[in-house]
């Protein structure tokens, strides 16, 4: 259902609260982290709202501004610098009231796609986090995630919210067909929904959003009523994840469901080229999700516990999904490397601790050798470390 704009920071809605809180479960601990490198931070909320709701709720800047606060306050780092600017088309004037308190906090009334570049140019060697959290999709080409990719950054992350089924309906448009579940419309209550129409415009724009035309095949797939709307949703998000991988090592792509059982309305993807990352955000999103629960009034929100057809994703489930995944490691490879496309191929289904622990377990069964560095701990006895960095590596070798 379209509804007026300035509704959206009336009241913040549950599926707000949703976001924001994935948004800020990953960003705090990512703020720590990354102050670890001694480069500067450069962080981006490239649709960046009003900053509060009207029933003071904080929107996502005032969220990042108190993560970056809270984290200068606590680093060991020395002169840790972070820059933080805000994009909004609209509300730059509320913008600056409600971050007055944050003078650091550059405000840049105008177009993401406008100022973007300019906002990250001369950041060479800096670390870059973009925040995308637009209405509809219409400003999300895809060229220009490329390109953020290609920048000279010590590192890049971008974290998309994506209205996949907002463009599963707009192709349908474009190429002379419609999807219309009035259901999933109405729930995912949509502020500035794009509008195509069966032209070559709107083809044209579709192939610059999704970075490609692989979604025409999806949806010719559903007119000929081969697949339904939901599989066309699900088959567009994962090709457009690949299509991000062309230049990104490491997409997640988390479908987010509002209520128990119901399919997923919205995606989340996380593209970076930092397989740390990856493994940070399956972690921390992975962590925070049960506590979400609580977010939707009769604690009727779940994210992952089911998969697309709605079965519980037990232990027994992702211990098959580990051998399947860990059998292929033929040779020697980095454990962090093998989970990060574990859960890539997989979604956040459970932490990479469950993943060790697994692991271990195999360790012992003779089904896995895992090789660490340095073999042994400070005392001389035999080392069991499961994780990669500082100065310690681990890798496995299936076995059988
Ligand atoms: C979903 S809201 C952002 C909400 C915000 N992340 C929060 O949690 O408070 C999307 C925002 O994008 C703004 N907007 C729309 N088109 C834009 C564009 N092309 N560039 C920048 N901002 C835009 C709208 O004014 C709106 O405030």
């Amino acid at each position: 259902m379209a509804k007026k704009n300035d509704d959206f920071f009336v009241e913040k809605k549950a599926w707000s609260i949703v976001k924001d809180e994935l948004f800020g479960c990953y960003f705090k601990p990512y703020v720590s982290k990354i102050l670890h490198t001694h480069r500067p931070l450069v962080y981006v909320d490239c649709f960046a709202g009003k900053g509060k709701f009207e029933d003071g709720n904080d929107g996502s800047p005032l969220i990042a501004l108190k993560i970056i606060d809270e984290c200068l306050l606590n680093t060991t780092m020395q002169n840790a610098q972070i820059e933080a600017t805000f994009i909004d088309l609209n509300y730059a004037d509320d913008l600056q009231e409600n971050l007055k308190s944050y003078p650091k906090a550059r405000i840049i009334s105008g177009k993401y796609e406008n100022n973007i570049n300019s906002i990250l140019r001369k950041k060479d060697n800096c670390n870059v986090f973009l925040y995308i959290d637009p209405y509809g999709i219409k400003a999300l080409q895809c060229s220009f995630f490329d390109d953020f990719a290609k920048g000279k950054f010590n590192t890049i992350e971008l974290l998309i919210n994506m209205n996949s089924f907002g463009f599963i309906r707009e192709a349908c448009h474009a190429l002379g067909t419609t999807f219309d579940d009035k259901f999933l419309f109405d729930d995912l209550v949509e502020y500035e929904p794009t509008k195509m129409d069966a032209s070559e415009k709107s083809i044209k724009e579709l192939n610059e959003i999704a970075g490609g035309d692989y979604w025409q095949k999806i949806i010719e797939a559903y007119k000929k009523g081969e697949i339904d709307g939901y599989s066309a949703e699900a088959q567009f998000a994962e090709q457009y994840c690949l299509r991000l991988g062309k230049s990104y090592t490491y997409v997640l792509n988390m479908p987010l469901r509002i209520k128990r059982g119901q399919r997923p309305k919205y995606r989340l993807i996380h593209a970076t080229n930092h397989r740390d990352g990856c493994l940070l955000m399956v972690d921390n999103i992975y962590n925070r999700w049960e506590s979400l629960q609580e977010i939707q009034s009769g604690g009727q929100l779940a994210l992952w516990s089911e998969n697309f057809d709605n079965q519980i994703t037990d232990e027994n489930d992702i211990e098959e999904k580990t051998i399947e995944h860990f059998s292929q490691c033929i040779n020697w490879t980095s454990l962090h490397d093998a989970l990060a496309i574990f859960f890539m191929k997989h979604g956040p289904i459970c932490s990479t601790g469950d993943v060790k622990k697994i692991l271990k377990k195999f360790e012992k069964d003779g089904r896995i050798e895992i090789l660490r560095n340095p073999k042994t701990t400070d005392q001389g006895r035999p080392a069991v470390f499961m994780s990669e960095g500082k100065g310690k590596t681990v890798s496995v070798r299936w076995i059988g």
